[in-house]
């Protein structure tokens, strides 16, 4: 296809999400594993989170993406391009933009998964918006989709208690308008990271084998002390970068939407960037951290619930496995 000359940036046009109806609340970790409600709280914000019992990710993807058709006037057959930014992908191959492409009826479209953990949506956004700006593609669906419990130790207290399941979808289309949509990005990865959040065993490396399912490594691993300093910092500096970077003040940004893995680092990032409480998009109390589902989620439940007006400044910022991390600044488009 030929490049358009007209510079557009990629805006966000619609949204979707699907939360499974399962609820695992910290009463029910009270009864698995030696911890307590205000251990939790306290310590990562979270209340519940919920389980898929039926199905995986490709299918609550494909809800999600359902949902967004429901609530805008897409029709399946109009999608370009399905972005999938999951580390639970239903297997190896294929992949799940596949899967979802074939359950949504997306007879037109290509796609593939992309896998940056908890960054893993501004990652995939980002590539999504540059697909916008190209001109190539005029409607990509960017979706984050983590079915954590499948891949949860609920033995293991330090993270049984962090992770839940959840799905959500945005539309990119381009804007003439420059004032609006995605209009810069700072992410970054850092694989010196990698032994700290992790699943050690089933890929190339480690094949499954009677030794990693024996071992447990098909589970998350998580030095929870060491990924959370890093977080905190790399979460803080990156939201604060992008906001000088931009010449924007505190007073410029209606909304951080942060990654949701843990309260206390996302009051820290909002502190960094002088930002009040109010203005911070949460939704962990409810959800848990679900890796690639918290930023579009955040999105989707704000604007739904009529808090988000077109000419909203967003900073959008992750920290996760790899280390992956970084920031999107956009305004938003939809009235
Ligand atoms: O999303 C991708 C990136 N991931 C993150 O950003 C997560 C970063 N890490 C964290 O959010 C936090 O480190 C955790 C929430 C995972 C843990 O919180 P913490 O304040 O760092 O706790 P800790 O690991 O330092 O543990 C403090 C104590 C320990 O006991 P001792 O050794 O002091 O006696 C733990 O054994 O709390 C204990 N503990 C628990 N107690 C009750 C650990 N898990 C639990 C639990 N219930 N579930």
């Amino acid at each position: 296809m030929p490049l358009q000359n007209k510079k557009v940036n990629a805006a966000i046009t619609a949204v979707g999400m699907y939360a499974p109806d399962k609820i695992l609340d910290n009463k029910y970790f009270e009864s698995i594993v030696e911890t307590n409600n205000e251990w939790i709280i306290s310590r990562t914000g979270i209340k519940e989170r919920r389980m898929m019992e039926n199905g995986a990710t490709s299918d609550m993807a494909a809800f999600a993406v359902q949902d967004l058709m429901k609530n805008s006037r897409l029709k399946p057959e109009e999608i370009d391009v399905i972005i999938v930014a999951t580390v639970t992908p239903d297997m190896f191959f294929p992949a799940c933009a596949c899967l979802v492409q074939d359950k949504i009826g997306a007879k037109n479209a290509w796609g593939f998964d992309l896998s940056a953990a908890c960054s893993g949506f501004l990652f995939a956004l980002e590539t999504g918006s540059k697909l916008i700006e190209s001109g190539a593609y005029k409607k990509v669906i960017v979706v984050g989709s983590d079915k954590m419990t499948a891949i949860t130790d609920y033995t293991d207290r330090n993270n049984c208690i962090l992770f839940g399941d959840l799905a959500s979808a945005v539309l990119l289309e381009p804007t003439e308008d420059l004032n609006y949509g995605i209009k810069d990005s700072l992410l970054y990865v850092d694989g010196t990271g990698k032994d700290n959040l992790y699943m050690k065993g089933g890929g190339s490396l480690r094949p499954a084998s009677h030794e990693t399912v024996d071992n447990k490594w098909h589970y998350i691993y998580q030095d929870g002390k060491v990924v959370f300093k890093v977080a905190v910092k790399g979460m803080a500096d990156v939201s604060y970068d992008i906001m000088k970077k931009n010449n924007l003040t505190s007073d410029d940004v209606a909304y951080l939407v942060p990654h949701q893995a843990n309260m206390r680092i996302i009051d820290a990032t909002a502190e960094r960037m002088g930002i009040t409480k109010e203005k911070v998009m949460i939704n962990i109390d409810r959800y848990g951290n679900t890796t690639a589902a918290t930023i579009p989620s955040c999105i989707t439940e704000y604007y739904r619930n009529g808090k988000l007006k077109k000419g909203d400044n967003l900073i959008l910022a992750a920290f996760g496995a790899g280390y992956t991390w970084g920031a999107i600044y956009l305004t938003w488009s939809i009235d």
